[in-house]
């Protein structure tokens, strides 16, 4: 598989503030995106996130480092054709209808009107506006923005899709449709890259993942290795059995729950098989043990403290 995206070592400071005050946005960021997969940027507020992607795109200078899109440098115009960009903070002309919207981003690609005409109801359908052609941006709501910014990305049927936060502002159930959204892309041969801060949203759809902190990419990995790393405890469940089991359990491990005649005890990985021997002889029935696997927000947490 190739690689869509590398970044080597990216660096950016900006002066902001009357004092010209340094700000160290970017410290020698690389990460890179491989085809048709899908890649979640994470990091708090004021990570770096926004301040990556805009220089990605080219809105952005960096002081060093290196980005190429699939093989090419990110200065290259031509590289702009694999892209669809969909901003944080969009800017909308909201006296546009929806169609006018679209159709302004079409003719930027050159698209023929022809082709609008099949492309834009295919796309606002898409993303859930399906019937909204004729509605002015300005009737919007904040959740139908963030759909329509996404219609907008996809108009040149681009392979890379770069999002900037494309869940914000969205309920419960409309984040759901657009994670739904992005594995529809993905399963149609895409590479999405996205930006958040919610936890829950990478961990159900990323292949992969980076952790940006202070402008600084503290972990780049897939998520399965993220989360399988070094576990060190299970979760025995048990039934049944004599009452000594407990008392002896609990010299060693920790009795976490007891309900209904099930029992769930947290164990270190080294004694499984004392705990296993001790449930066994005592008469009990082993329901499930499972290796407590860390979260990605136990992770994110641990990042952000070190
Ligand atoms: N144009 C600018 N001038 C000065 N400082 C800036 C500028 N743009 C960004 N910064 C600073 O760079 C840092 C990174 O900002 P950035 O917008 O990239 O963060 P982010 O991860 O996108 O955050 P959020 O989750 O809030 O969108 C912040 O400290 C921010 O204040
Ligand atoms: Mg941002």
């Amino acid at each position: 598989m190739d690689n869509i995206l590398e970044i080597r070592g990216l660096s950016k400071t900006f002066r902001a503030g009357f004092w010209l005050r340094k700000v160290r946005a970017l410290r020698d960021v690389s990460l890179t995106v491989r085809e048709n997969e899908i890649y979640g940027f994470l990091g708090p507020n004021g990570a770096g996130k926004t301040t990556t992607i805009k220089t990605i795109l080219g809105l952005i200078f960096p002081d060093s480092g290196k980005i190429t899109i699939m093989g090419k440098d990110y200065r290259d115009i031509s590289t702009r054709r694999y892209i669809g960009y969909a901003p944080e903070q969009p800017y909308f002309y909201e006296y546009l209808t929806a169609y006018e919207f679209m159709k302004f981003y079409g003719s930027l690609f050159s698209i023929p009107s022809s082709e609008l005409k099949r492309r834009i109801p295919m796309l606002l359908d898409m993303v859930g506006l399906g019937g909204k052609e004729s509605l002015q941006l300005r009737k919007f709501s904040k959740g139908m923005l963030q759909r329509i910014g996404l219609a907008q990305a996809l108009i040149n049927d681009p392979k890379f899709l770069i999002l900037d936060e494309p869940m914000s502002g969205l309920d419960p159930i409309g984040r759901r449709e657009i994670r739904d959204l992005i594995l529809a892309l993905k399963k149609s041969g895409k590479t999405v890259f996205f930006s958040t801060h919610i936890l829950s949203d990478v961990e159900m759809i990323c292949d992969k993942v980076a952790i940006i902190i202070e402008g600084e990419i503290r972990k780049e990995a897939s998520l399965s290795e993220l989360l399988s790393i070094d576990y060190n405890e299970v979760e025995v469940v048990f039934k049944g059995g004599n009452k000594s089991i407990k008392d002896d359990l609990k010299k060693i491990g920790l009795l976490m729950k007891d309900i209904d005649d099930t029992c769930y005890m947290l164990v270190s990985k080294s004694d499984i098989s004392k705990t296993v021997d001790v449930i066994r002889l005592g008469g009990g029935d082993i329901l499930s043990i499972i290796p407590k696997r860390r979260t990605l927000e136990d992770i994110f947490i641990k990042e952000i403290n070190c």
